[in-house]
């Protein structure tokens, strides 16, 4: 029978694929060797230009022979995260079997949120979910849902805690009485979260934090007065493990006390830190995660699946079913069961990636021991990379790290830090970021890669004392 006008081709799919494998084999393998330069972009119009974008938006015209040479100038306009010197943003270096879950999900298409329409992705998703649970150490009951990205699933963790609070803001709306307590430190998507909640962004009664912006236990009495006397009830108190500037994690024990002596759901935003949980010699640095409501965790950060795969996660599943009190008739079933299984019922999204495969796919192949094993050499390298930091006369960190995030600075000049991230991005031989702490500015490294090694921030120190001049 002869192809349909507009069915796939599959000798297209496959001289594509034998095009674009071995490209990116190249490229990631070359990314990881370290023997080409990082990447630095040109002015976005420029790029547009470079890679004939608008052009091939409007016109079309790509084909099979240009193909190739094309994809090439993508790549190499990319960021190589293999790379031992990308050590600047807390995203994955993916593993090989969750790169390859994306390759399949993309011909295969298995939006998941409802089991008849991605049954073997959903049942992964469902798996996953019961997984991390069993790491957080909930007692029977706990449960969760995969969101696209961890501000998704901070502000879904935030809309179960109103539920909690306001059963009746759904349909009501709220009344200006709540507060969400959290630190200046918070990730931005807390505060973001807060303001689309509808409580008004002013409702963030901000905790006190010490000269590492950790929140400080014996200040949370404090902050409870002074919410109340504001005229307003907690709805949430928000910890962070580990903190997106610094990496340095909250006392999660102690907070998770308090929050349970004043009736305050405790939401913990482990986006970052949740996979040391695999690695037996990390776990205590989320000690007390167990006495949290809520919980976010992204596998795109440190369980090395491509972006974006995050979950959030509850002590009690039916809080994230009380959050959404919708029904879409056409797609929710009265009743759950074995093959009625949705999802809709307690996330934002409708149509949602696969994103269970990504990370069921890195834990099927590498076991969470593999996954423990990595976060293990990525925290203790980046202990080591502390080490040496200190040692050199002219610079300091900001404390000793506790996971692969590592704040440091040459010399004390806010603006000198600024200038000598961009020279070594211009120059192509480093890419850092750089953060504000307690209103100073500080260079910031996030140690992805399994590549990066003491000879690259060797190198760093060199470079940078060479541009400091
Ligand atoms: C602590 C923390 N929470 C939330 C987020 C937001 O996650 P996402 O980028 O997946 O939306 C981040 C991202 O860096 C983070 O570090």
């Amino acid at each position: 029978m002869s192809r349909p006008e507009g069915g796939w081709e599959g000798g297209e799919y496959e001289r594509l694929a034998a095009v674009a494998l071995p490209a990116v084999a190249r490229y990631v393998e070359e990314s990881q060797r370290g023997t080409r330069p990082v990447s630095a972009p040109p002015p976005l119009e420029e790029l547009i230009e470079r890679l004939d974008l608008r052009r091939l938006a409007r016109d079309g015209g790509l084909d099979g022979e240009d193909f190739a040479a094309w994809l090439e100038r993508v790549l190499e306009h990319s960021v190589r995260l293999h790379h031992p010197a990308e050590i600047a943003h807390q995203v994955a270096a993916p593993d090989v079997p969750s790169a390859i879950a994306d390759l399949v999900q993309g011909a295969i298409n298995q939006p998941m949120s409802i089991y008849e329409m991605g049954p073997a992705a959903h049942a992964m998703e469902r798996v996953v979910v019961e997984w991390m649970t069993e790491q957080i150490g909930w007692p029977e009951g706990g449960g969760g849902v995969l969101t696209h990205g961890g501000s998704l699933a901070n502000l879904t963790a935030l809309l179960a805690a109103r539920a909690a609070a306001a059963p009746d803001a759904w349909t009501e709306g709220v009344d200006g009485t709540l507060a969400v307590l959290a630190p200046p430190s918070t990730h931005y998507s807390v505060r973001r979260s807060v303001a689309m909640l509808g409580l008004g962004e002013r409702a963030v009664v901000d905790l006190d934090v010490d000269e590492d912006e950790r929140i400080v236990p014996a200040g949370l009495g404090d902050a409870l007065h002074r919410c109340r006397e504001a005229g307003r009830r907690p709805m949430a108190l928000v910890a962070a493990a580990c903190a997106t500037s610094t990496g340095l994690h909250d006392d999660l024990e102690a907070i998770g006390a308090f929050c349970r002596e004043h009736g305050i759901w405790f939401h913990v935003d482990a986006a970052h830190g949740a996979p040391a949980l695999l690695s037996p010699a990390h776990r205590h640095l989320l000690r007390g995660i167990e006495h949290a409501d809520s919980v976010i965790w992204d596998a795109h950060k440190m369980m090395r699946t491509s972006a974006i795969a995050a979950a959030v996660l509850v002590r009690e599943e039916w809080r994230l079913e009380a959050a959404f009190k919708q029904k879409a008739a056409y797609l929710i079933y009265e009743e759950p069961g074995e093959t009625a299984s949705s999802l809709l019922e307690r996330q934002v999204e409708c149509t949602k990636a696969a994103l269970g495969a990504r990370i069921f796919m890195n834990l099927a192949f590498r076991g969470p021991d593999g996954i423990g094993r990595y976060v293990a050499e990525q925290y203790e390298k980046t202990l080591r990379f502390w080490e040496l930091i200190e040692a050199r006369e002219g610079f300091e960190c900001l404390s000793r790290p506790e996971s692969n995030i590592l704040c440091f600075r040459y010399g004390r000049d806010g603006q000198l830090q600024v200038r000598l991230r961009e020279h070594l991005l211009r120059e192509r031989r480093f890419h850092l970021s750089s953060t504000e702490v307690n209103g100073e500015r500080w260079l910031r490294m996030s140690v992805m890669a399994p590549a990066t090694t003491e000879e690259t921030v060797e190198e760093l120190l060199d470079a940078i004392e060479e541009a400091a001049g």
